[in-house]
């Protein structure tokens, strides 16, 4: 039987677990979004996430999940006709190009197998291959195999080339460092349950200067996910429709926590969780999808041992130790487990999980053994390198 939810350590992917903060902002009573209140309340989360994504201008938030934030991104930027080079490392690459291609774009794809990473020169063979290419999609981090995306360096050569940069940094904002502005990224598309600690239901996306000067032209036919009257009225705090208030009040209290942490050591500390997670992984006996220098800082996908499937592990580890992961998707659903590090998951958490896998890979006569992998975890969780 499983454990109370209350008991349950959420190690999912998204939604993420809230902080205490978070989740007592959402009791705010409501308030009108046409009043100084909530232009109050749109100055501290634009002031939060131009800091946290450096970006000069307005941050678009639209009531959605992270895929609004994706085709926000699309109808803002791109033309029906475009041709455009979309970079596929797992099964959100995927999804963006094929969020083009219902959108009349002419995409092509750069794909890549299942645990590896965007080599740029690639990349930049495809362009040079095809010089009216005009916009590059990438994944800033694949939530579907852990792989992290060395954005500056795809940043450098969208520059190089002239071309624009979409990203999805869906599971990548608020965990792993991100320079809107001076990576030239001309959109990037986020969302709130991930390393951002709110729960589901805003899409974010941030325009870079250049970004926010092209999506004046006209582009696809766009309506809700027009971004022109959220730039214009937001440094007024004017929205042009209903917000999802709870939700911003959650947002505002999620970045003071991250603010008052510090933005990089927020970032300094998913990339050391994240090196202790894999480490007592590899303790165990598994095997990670990643290799270790472009390995995810929040989310880490490893594959079963030979035989298992994420059916045998997860009721396991759910219904005796209350710990939850995700199983994998598409074609890695039968092999691969993810876990979530990212966001208010804590070491504490991190180390039920140890030891939960730790249990459940010894019941199957494995030699796996959770307190070893608690030891190898902490071995790098004990390396910090700022006093909090
Ligand atoms: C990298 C990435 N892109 C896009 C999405 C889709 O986001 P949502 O489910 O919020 O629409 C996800 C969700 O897991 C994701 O991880």
């Amino acid at each position: 039987m499983s454990l109370l939810w209350e008991d349950e350590i959420l190690l999912a992917p998204g939604p993420t677990p809230l902080p205490k903060a978070v989740r007592e902002a959402a009791l705010k009573p409501m308030i009108t979004h046409r009043s100084r209140a909530f232009g109050e309340l749109a100055a501290e989360v634009q002031e939060g996430l131009q800091k946290l994504l450096s970006v000069s201008g307005p941050v678009v938030i639209y009531p959605g999940s992270g895929t609004a934030a994706l085709e926000a991104s699309i109808v803002n930027l791109l033309r029906p006709g475009d041709k455009v080079l979309a970079a596929v490392m797992g099964v959100f690459g995927q999804i963006y190009a094929d969020m083009a291609a219902a959108h009349g774009v002419q995409v092509r794809t750069l794909v890549v197998p299942d645990g590896e990473g965007i080599p740029v020169d690639l990349l930049e063979a495809e362009l040079e291959k095809e010089p009216d290419i005009r916009a590059l999609l990438v994944t800033h981090n694949e939530t579907s195999t852990g792989v992290l995306t060395d954005l500056a360096a795809v940043g450098d050569l969208a520059r190089a080339k002239g071309v624009l940069l979409l990203v999805d940094s869906v599971s990548g904002a608020g965990g792993a460092p991100v320079d809107v502005e001076g990576w030239g990224i001309t959109a990037l598309a986020t969302a709130s349950q991930k390393a951002l600690m709110v729960p589901p239901g805003l899409a974010i996306v941030a325009f870079n200067e250049e970004g926010r000067r092209l999506l004046q032209e006209e582009t696809m036919p766009r309506y809700y996910f027009d971004a022109r009257p959220f730039l214009k009225g937001l440094p007024e705090g004017d929205v042009p429709y209903t917000p999802a208030l709870s939700l911003w009040y959650q947002l505002a209290a999620a970045l003071r926590l991250m603010a008052e942490e510090g933005w990089t050591q927020v970032m300094e500390r998913h990339e050391r969780v994240a090196r202790g997670v894999r480490a007592g992984l590899r303790a165990l006996g598994l095997k990670i999808l990643a290799p270790e220098e472009m390995a995810s800082p929040t989310v880490t996908a490893f594959y079963l041992p030979e035989g298992r499937t994420p059916q045998d592990l997860l009721p396991a580890l759910e219904g005796r130790h209350g710990v939850v992961l995700a199983r994998g998707l598409r074609q890695l659903a039968g092999r691969v487990v993810r876990i979530s590090h990212m966001g208010a998951v804590t070491e504490t958490s991190l180390r039920r999980a140890l030891l939960a896998l730790g249990d459940v890979l010894s019941g199957w006569g494995l030699p796996a053994d959770g307190r070893q992998a608690l030891e190898a975890a902490e071995r790098e969780w004990s390396q910090k390198t700022w006093v909090p």
